[in-house]
């Protein structure tokens, strides 16, 4: 649809940042879910992409998830030929902690510019492992320690997926939603009165205030969404400490130590 589109409307492909992914296959070869960062596997993603998307470029292509039979010299390769064909401009990964993307990084010739994570106020855990460390509620995060701190060290941008939580604060609640969600979900929409904006627009302001500079991805197709969107980047501006520390331990549903 996308490429219908670009296809339809010429002179847009210049003005926006496109962005695309590969590396996770579905239902092939008998398989159900599984990765595929072969070169090859690459190189065939990329140019089924651009064809449907009807372009000649990606201003990034994004490693979806580590693949653990990748080769980081065979990515590497991989990414050189279709940088050097103009088809991809920068490479970006997604899901990888600092350390995967160092370990490509050594290989590659060419900058990791962004590493997307899903990261909200819902999924908290590369926050919480910042505060965590030396702390027995620390185990139960799974976020690999300074992942985030890697990404702001080498100027990798970090993208938030989910970053809406799927509208579980702006109303879509749980079916049985807990406390923490209420309470959560309560303060959005006071923090959204008070300032005249919208319960996304607050979410993404929580994420874009931190300073590692967190570019939101939003996962809405629907016109009114990305709209209550908008005033993301001023309500960042705008968030006080108290306000950010609020809605970070209203959502984690107790003090932080
Ligand atoms: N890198 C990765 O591994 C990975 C994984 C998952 C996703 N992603 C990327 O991140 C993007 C966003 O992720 P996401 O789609 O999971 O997260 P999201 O933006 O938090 O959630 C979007 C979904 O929540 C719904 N939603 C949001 N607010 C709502 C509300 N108030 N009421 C009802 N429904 C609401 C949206 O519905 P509507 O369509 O009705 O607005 C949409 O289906 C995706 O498009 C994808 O590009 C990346």
């Amino acid at each position: 649809m996308f490429g219908e589109v670009l296809a339809q409307m010429p002179g847009l492909r210049e003005r926006i940042r496109l962005q695309t992914k590969c590396g996770i296959r579905l239902n092939e070869q008998g398989l159900e879910t599984h990765y595929d960062l072969s070169g090859d596997g690459i190189l065939t993603r990329v140019n089924e992409s651009l064809a449907r998307l009807r372009t000649d470029y990606v201003d990034v292509l994004m490693l979806h998830r580590p693949d653990p039979l990748m080769d980081p010299a065979e990515v590497a390769s991989a990414v050189r030929q279709l940088m050097a064909e103009g088809k991809v401009r920068a490479l970006g990964v997604s899901n990888m902690s600092g350390s995967q993307i160092e370990v490509l990084q050594d290989r590659l010739g060419t900058p990791v510019v962004a590493n997307q994570l899903e990261m909200s106020l819902l999924k908290r855990a590369w926050l919480e492992s910042t505060v965590l460390v030396n702390h027995a509620e620390g185990t139960d995060y799974s976020f690999p320690h300074g992942t985030v701190e890697y990404c702001v060290r080498h100027g990798i941008t970090l993208q938030a997926y989910g970053a809406l939580a799927q509208g579980l604060y702006t109303g879509a609640p749980a079916a049985t939603p807990s406390a923490a969600e209420e309470a959560t979900a309560g303060l959005v929409a006071q923090l959204a009165a008070e300032k005249k904006t919208t319960g996304e627009s607050i979410l993404l302001g929580w994420l874009m205030r931190h300073p590692a500079r967190i570019a939101p991805v939003i996962g809405t197709a629907k016109p009114d969404r990305i709209r209550a969107c908008a005033d993301a980047a001023a309500v960042a501006a705008g968030m006080t400490r108290a306000q950010w520390y609020r809605l970070w331990v209203t959502a984690r549903g107790s003090n932080i130590p």
